[in-house]
């Protein structure tokens, strides 16, 4: 083996890539082969670090010095001086948003300080590309250990005493669903990796399978075994082809060593897994109308039961887990049971990893445990929100979750307290919200999504969306009457009671829970068709105080629609029928003359 005195690892995440880090490789790559230390210093590719909004990152190890936004030209730099001289490039390192401190290890970043990475254990410190690396981490010895060392029923079993729950969003009971299809009679039967991931903003699956895919094809395997099974289906979506491509090249590789397919480790257990690439529909995430696109049939859900551990794939018993939840279980059986379950809450063990986005100073994936409270999530890790604002509330879990506000921020992150406060965990998306937002137009923007996304096979869903649709479309143009909100609760009762599939059980989620807290934002909306967070356009008005106004002329050269009018210094004036509200006047001013009511 190769010794070498310096590892440099490049994240190739996609948020990393898509900021230049092929270019900063392929740099790298260059001036250490000009400074001969191509010998000393060995560059590897990782996935996702989490911390993708400062990439593309660069880490040197073994000090773990943490390099954010590098560019190719820093390269030479960054060489001469860290790889051959020893010293820290130190404006290169992460500065802390509000001290400036610049901090010279990932280790001490807040942004890390607060997470437990568990199901990204391996994301952004291993080459994904290379089988060696993971099995270097004490990857694959779980399989080994279940296969030699422990029956089916011992595998469910340490599973259900590590009491995790499935990370997909519902969070049943792992261990039992595995039991469930264990039991289940037939010969053949199916286990599947949901790896649909539809939520909009969300991409913790997507980095696990980019950053370390061989922890789900073990997780797979082991769960294979303990159900019972000899074939497995990793469903992805193709718009997430670097994960593809590395499930693949693991898949190959994992072949290659015996630990997939005929006689594993000379085990006697055989396992085969394939990939299915979906259109990338969210309602295929639905674990039958997922079956139904692998068996190449239309994503539609059916109705439950049979549940998929009775009929499932090509009507064999199957299991279907989300990526994040096959991750946990190799390090469920290595550190075993108990170790597990010391993390988290009473009824939600272990970690979970959020995608944390919106108006909030850092953002990227976080791996925390569960019961941390959305304070510390948010200002803690995520360092507070944008420019100082007032925090509002955070959507969580996505389409199918709901709004936490501003006075539930010490809610504990757990699957019960979330349905408590209206939300769900869902897969996991964290947005958070500030004062510009508007709650009305947020609900909105949810359920255009779900709306769009309806697969249209039952009436609750594909009509009862729609009309809340029309609802909150007319409530932001300002067009909204007072029985509005009581027939936006009904309407969204009655779909979440009745439509057939989770999506459109789920779906009035963010409108209910808005409702629930933000119900002020739906009447000034209504009654004083005012928009508090002066969003919704059509209900904005721009006027001059001539008070404040010095007559500069600014705004009237900018108004795009010659609204504005006035003599050089005198104050001014907009003409409402001819103002479009698009807010040009009001950013140019210096005086803070413009209004916005
Ligand atoms: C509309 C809809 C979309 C879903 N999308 C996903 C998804 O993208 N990934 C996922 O793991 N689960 C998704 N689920 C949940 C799955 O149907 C299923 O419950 C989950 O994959 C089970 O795995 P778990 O027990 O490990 O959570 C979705 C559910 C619904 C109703
Ligand atoms: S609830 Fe919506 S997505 Fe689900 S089956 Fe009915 S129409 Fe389709
Ligand atoms: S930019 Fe402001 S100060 Fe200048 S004319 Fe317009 S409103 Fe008055
Ligand atoms: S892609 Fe590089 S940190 Fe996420």
């Amino acid at each position: 083996m190769q010794l070498v005195r310096a590892h440099v690892l490049v994240c190739g995440g996609t948020g990393c890539t898509s900021s230049g880090s092929k270019q900063v490789q392929e740099a790298l790559t260059k001036e250490l082969e000009k400074h001969k230390l191509e010998q000393e210093v060995k560059i590897v590719e990782t996935g996702c670090h989490g911390f993708c909004e400062m990439g593309p990152l660069v880490i040197v190890y073994p000090e773990g010095t943490f390099y954010v936004r590098v560019t190719p030209e820093d390269v030479p730099e960054l060489v001469e001086e860290h790889l051959l001289k020893g010293r820290i490039v130190t404006r290169l390192l992460y500065k802390a948003p509000v001290t400036e401190e610049q901090i010279p290890t990932y280790k001490e970043v807040t942004f890390y300080k607060k997470q437990l990475r568990v199901a990204l254990r391996n994301c952004g410190s291993i080459n994904p590309e290379n089988i060696q690396e993971y099995i270097a981490r004490g990857g694959y010895e779980a399989l080994e250990k279940v296969l030699f060392e422990m029956t089916p029923e011992q595998v469910i079993d340490e599973i259900k005493r590590s009491g995790l729950r499935g990370r997909g969003g519902g969070g049943f009971p792992t261990g039992l669903k595995w039991e469930f299809c264990r039991r289940s009679p037939g010969d053949l039967k199916y286990i599947i990796c949901n790896a649909d991931e539809g939520d909009p903003g969300a991409f913790m699956d997507r980095s696990v399978l980019e950053g370390d895919p061989h922890s789900v094809i073990e997780g797979m395997a082991i769960g294979a075994y303990a159900i019972g099974c000899r074939e497995g289906y990793i469903y992805v979506r193709a718009e997430y082809p670097l994960a593809i491509k590395r499930l693949k090249i693991a898949i190959a590789q994992a072949e290659e060593l015996g630990l997939l397919g005929e006689n594993i480790l000379g085990s006697g257990f055989s396992f085969d897994l394939h990939i299915k690439e979906g259109a990338g529909a969210f309602v295929c995430g639905e674990e039958t109308a997922l079956m139904a696109s692998i068996e190449g049939r239309r994503g539609m859900p059916r109705v439950r039961p049979p549940f998929p551990a009775q009929r499932g794939l090509w009507g064999k018993p199957s299991n279907i887990n989300n990526v994040e939840t096959f991750a946990n279980v190799p390090v469920i059986i290595m550190r075993g049971a108990e170790w597990f379950a010391s993390m988290g809450t009473e009824k939600s063990k272990g970690t979970k990893v959020f995608a944390l986005t919106g108006k909030v100073n850092n953002t990227g994936l976080v791996e925390v445990p569960m019961g941390i409270t959305l304070r510390e999530i948010i200002f803690e890790i995520g360092g507070g929100i944008v420019g100082g604002k007032q925090f509002k509330g955070v959507q969580i879990g996505g389409p199918s979750g709901g709004c936490i506000p501003n006075e539930l921020i010490d809610t504990p992150i757990d699957y019960e307290s979330l349905i408590a406060a209206g939300a769900m965990m869902g897969s996991g998306g964290l947005v958070v919200m500030d004062e510009t937002t508007c709650m009305v137009d947020l609900a909105r923007f949810f359920l255009n999504f779900t709306q769009a996304e309806s697969c249209g096979k039952c009436t609750p869903c594909r009509e009862g969306t729609k009309r809340m649709l029309e609802i909150l479309t007319r409530i932001c143009e300002g067009k909204g009457v007072p029985e509005d909100i009581e027939t936006l609760e009904r309407l969204g009762r009655v779909v979440k009671g009745t439509a057939l599939c989770g999506l459109g059980n789920t779906a009035p989620n963010p409108v209910l829970s808005t409702l629930r807290y933000f119900r002020h934002e739906y009447e000034a909306h209504i009654y004083d068709k005012r928009c508090p967070a002066h969003v919704c356009t059509a209900l904005l008005v721009y006027t001059i105080d001539e008070e404040k106004c010095i007559g500069c002329g600014r705004c009237l050269k900018a108004c795009p629609v010659g609204a504005i009018s006035g003599e050089k210094k005198e104050p001014h004036k907009i003409d409402p029928e001819k103002c479009i509200k698009c807010g040009t006047c009001f950013e140019k001013c210096r005086q803070d003359a413009i209004l916005r009511l």
